[in-house]
């Protein structure tokens, strides 16, 4: 019996053995497979880890590069100075990508006052404003002032319209309708905003004139159906329609009649004397001269117009006045002049004569004098070289593009 005891006892711990040694084993085993699944996860995490920050590292480098980028590049805009609220006046320039429009931007800026583009950019270019885009005080709107505008001005300089034959005669009816349906929008926005505008009329109202030098009270001698009539035409009639809205409206309303005008940042194609003479002669190619050059032309540099155009929009006088530099060339000297200046083998030759060329043109500038104490102050051979050095690097700008530029056909 103690035997049986005995054996029954030895097997049970046999057994209670085997279930320790098993539990044992088990708990070993999953003691190892835990510890190699979570080195498992744990080496996972790590490989992630690497990687975000590898990313992480490469965003970095991309920001410090964008923002080193960014601050070389950040724009440096010409000093302008500081106007009170009271003085800083809200200005709107229709046209004023173009020649004359972008030195008038140049001032206006520089003076401290808020200025407002418009431009449908017929015939001007980005380029010629571009160093005030994206300034505080400047503004660009990409708008053909045929259609309405709504926008709040203090003072309108209304440049907008083809100022060159060869661009005006391009689409004479477009032309016209700047000049009427464009300028009736001009005039309806200056009335809504109580803003005085500024027309820059031309010379072309005196069209091919009796009466020399010309005076304001000329009324001009213009072929209302000629080749030029879009322009000259277009120009009387808003002349007119100022005046209607002066005297029905109240409205305060300028009126420049500019001559020729030339210097840096006119067209290529612009198609008149100065350019036309400068860009054959820089080329070596002759100086096509139409008629027998004895006609007449004043040409003024174009700093000396945007003086005189803010001189008369700050001014109360209200009648038209004349701006325009009364020292008078035959077209035959300016040639030479040019000729002279630039250097080169160019000859002169003559073509024949342009229907309704003007044969006289010379400002009499004594109400600018006397109401606006203006005058030309830059000497012809001055400007001519400064037009001179612009058309010199245009040309080599666009010798990537085309090998020769070759000036349209017109004066
Ligand atoms: N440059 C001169 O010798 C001269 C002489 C007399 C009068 N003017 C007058 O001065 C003004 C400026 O002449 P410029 O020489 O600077 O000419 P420009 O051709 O260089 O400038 C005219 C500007 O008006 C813009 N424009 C034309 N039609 C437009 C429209 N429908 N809507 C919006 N913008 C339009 C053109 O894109 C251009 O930027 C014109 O009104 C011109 O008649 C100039």
């Amino acid at each position: 019996m103690n035997m049986l005891a005995y054996i029954l006892f030895f097997l049970r711990c046999k057994k209670l053995m085997q279930i320790i040694c098993t539990s044992l084993f088990l708990g070993a085993l999953s003691l190892v497979s835990y510890g190699t699944l979570s080195k498992a996860s744990n080496s996972l995490d790590l490989s992630e880890n690497l990687l975000v920050q590898s990313e992480i590292r490469k965003l970095k480098s991309r920001v410090n590069h964008l923002e080193y980028v960014t601050c070389l590049r950040k724009k440096k805009y010409p000093d302008v100075t500081f106007l009170t609220y009271k003085d800083r006046k809200r200005i709107l320039i229709t046209g004023g990508a173009g020649f004359v429009g972008s030195h008038l931007v140049d001032r206006l800026m520089i003076q401290g006052h808020e200025v407002t583009v418009i431009d449908n950019f017929f015939t001007g270019r980005k380029r010629n404003i571009e160093h005030w885009i994206g300034h505080e005080n400047f503004e660009l709107l990409h708008h053909d002032i045929v259609n309405p505008l709504y926008i709040e001005v203090d003072q309108i300089y209304h440049l907008a319209s083809p100022a060159s034959p060869p661009n005006y005669m391009y689409n004479p009816i477009k032309t016209i309708k700047t000049n009427t349906i464009g300028t009736i929008n001009v005039l309806g926005l200056a009335k809504r905003v109580r803003a005085r505008i500024l027309l820059a009329s031309t010379s072309e109202v005196y069209g091919d004139p009796e009466v020399h030098p010309q005076v304001e009270e000329y009324w001009g001698h213009v072929n209302p159906i000629g080749p030029r009539a879009c322009y000259d035409e277009g120009k009387r009639v808003a002349e007119t329609m100022c005046y209607a809205y002066a005297k029905q409206e109240n409205l305060e309303v300028r009126v420049s009649r500019i001559f020729n005008t030339f210097g840096p940042r006119m067209h290529m194609n612009d198609g008149r004397v100065v350019s036309n003479f400068i860009l054959q002669a820089l080329q070596n190619e002759p100086i096509t001269v139409y008629g027998d050059g004895t006609q007449t032309r004043s040409f003024q540099y174009v700093s000396d117009l945007v003086d005189g155009l803010i001189a008369l929009m700050n001014s109360n006088y209200s009648q038209p006045v004349n701006l325009g530099n009364p020292e008078e060339h035959s077209v035959m000297e300016f040639a030479k002049i040019i000729k002279s200046l630039v250097g080169g083998d160019s000859k002169i030759v003559n073509r024949p004569a342009m229907q309704d060329d003007p044969q006289r043109r010379r400002p009499n500038i004594s109400k600018a004098l006397k109401y606006l104490n203006w005058k030309p102050r830059i000497a012809m051979i001055a400007g001519i070289n400064r037009t001179i050095e612009y058309f010199r690097n245009e040309l080599s700008r666009s010798q990537h593009s085309q090998r020769n530029f070759h000036p349209p056909d017109l004066v």
